[in-house]
C-alpha cells in the first residue's frame, strides 16, 4: 500500500510540474485530490476497509502526500501566474473589461494653439503662416526695430547668414500679411520662433508663438481691450479678469503687457483666485510700421499681440517646467489623452 501511495505521489508531482497553464493544473488537482474522483481521495476513503494493523501507517502516509500535493499545487499556481502576469502572483481576472490601448494624443502646446485659434476664428479672424527663416527687414527693420537694438544682437538671435536669421518672433508675419493684403486685416499666425536662450525650466531656444493682428479704419484701443477680454473669458473661464500693464515694444504705441487672473474651481467645488499671470505682449500698431508696408496711418489703425502657447498650456495644466514639452516622455504626454 505504501508503495502504491508513493508511486501515486511521484506521478502527481510530475503532472503538477508539467502543467503549463492554470486550467491544466486544475485538471491535475481534480485528478488526484478531487473529492469525488480524485485518486488520493479514493484511497483515503478506502482506509476504513483496510486491515486494522495497516490502517494507521497508510493513513498517515496518505495524509502526508495529500499535504505535499496541495503545497506543490499552490506553488505551481503561483509560478504560472507570475509568468502570465509578471509582478502579480494572482491569476488575471478574466472578467475585467479590456484595457484601452493608448493611441496617441494631441500635444498640450498644439492643443493650446488649436483652442486659441478656434476662439479667434469665431471672432472673424483668418489663420496665416510665415517662413521661419527671415530677413532682418521682416524680423526687425520693418517692425520699427533698428538693427542696433539688443534684440537684433547675435547674442539673442540665431543668424543663418549675414542678413538672414531664424525669426525671433512671429511679428514678421504682420509685415508679410499687410504687404499682400490691404486692410481690413484680421489674422492670427501661430508658428515656431527661435532665440539664443539657455535651455532651462522657463526657456527653450525654440518655442511656439501666436501672433494676432487687426488693421482697419476706426480701430481703437477699446476694440483691442474688448476683444482680448472676450478671448480671455472664453479661454480661461467667465470669471477671468484681464489687466493691461503699460510696456514697450518698438512696433506698438502704446504697448501693453496683458495679465490674467483666473478663478480655479477645485474638485470639491471650492474656488480660488490665482495671482496675475502675464500671457502676452500687445499694443496699438505703431504708425511707422503701417508706413513701412504702404498703409496710410492717417486712415488706418490697428492692434496686435504676441502670445506664448507653451506658457498658456503651462498655466492651464499647472506645469512648472517647460522642458517637459520637448522631452517626449510618454508618462507625461499620456496625461493629455
Ligand atoms: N513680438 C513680441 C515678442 O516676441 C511679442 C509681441 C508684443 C507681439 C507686442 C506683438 C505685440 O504683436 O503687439 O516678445
Amino acid at each position: 500500500m505504501t508503495e502504491e501511495l508513493q508511486r501515486l505521489e511521484a506521478e502527481a508531482l510530475a503532472a503538477i510540474r508539467d502543467a503549463s497553464a492554470a486550467n491544466a493544473l486544475e485538471q491535475v488537482r481534480v485528478r488526484y485530490l478531487g473529492r469525488k474522483e480524485g485518486r488520493l481521495s479514493a484511497i483515503l476513503r478506502g482506509l476504513g476497509r483496510m486491515a486494522p494493523e495497516e490502517r494507521p501507517k497508510a493513513g498517515a502516509e496518505a495524509n502526508r502526500i495529500k499535504a505535499a500535493l496541495a503545497r506543490a499545487l499552490d506553488e505551481r499556481a503561483a509560478s504560472l501566474a507570475e509568468t502570465a502576469n509578471p509582478g502579480s502572483a494572482a491569476e488575471p481576472d478574466l472578467s475585467l473589461p479590456p484595457r484601452r490601448r493608448w493611441q496617441g494624443s494631441v500635444h498640450p502646446v498644439s492643443r493650446a494653439i488649436a483652442d486659441v485659434w478656434a476662439i479667434f476664428r469665431s471672432l472673424g479672424f483668418t489663420r496665416v503662416r510665415g517662413p521661419e527663416a527671415e530677413t532682418e527687414w521682416y524680423n526687425f527693420v520693418a517692425l520699427n526695430t533698428p538693427l542696433d537694438h539688443p534684440a537684433a544682437d547675435e547674442q539673442d538671435t540665431l543668424y543663418l547668414a549675414p542678413g538672414l536669421l531664424l525669426r525671433s518672433h512671429t511679428s514678421p508675419v504682420q509685415i508679410r500679411t499687410l504687404e499682400r493684403h490691404p486692410p481690413p486685416v484680421r489674422i492670427v499666425a501661430p508658428g515656431m520662433v527661435y532665440r539664443r536662450d539657455t535651455y532651462d525650466a522657463t526657456h527653450t531656444p525654440a518655442f511656439a508663438q501666436i501672433e494676432g493682428l487687426v488693421v482697419d479704419e476706426g480701430v481703437t484701443f477699446v476694440d483691442f481691450k474688448a476683444t482680448l477680454a472676450e478671448f480671455a473669458r472664453r479661454f480661461w473661464g467667465p470669471d477671468t479678469q484681464v489687466r493691461f500693464r503699460p510696456s514697450f515694444f518698438p512696433f506698438t504705441e502704446p504697448s501693453a503687457e496683458v495679465d490674467v487672473k483666473r478663478v480655479v474651481v477645485r474638485e470639491d467645488g471650492s474656488r480660488e483666485e490665482t495671482g496675475w499671470i502675464e500671457v502676452m505682449g500687445a499694443g496699438m500698431v505703431d504708425p511707422a510700421v503701417l508706413e513701412n508696408v504702404g498703409c496710410d496711418p492717417e486712415r488706418y489703425t490697428g492692434w496686435a499681440f504676441g502670445m506664448g502657447p507653451a506658457r498658456v498650456a503651462m498655466l492651464r495644466h499647472g506645469i512648472r517646467d517647460i522642458r517637459l514639452f520637448f522631452e517626449n516622455d510618454m508618462r507625461f504626454l499620456r496625461q493629455f489623452a
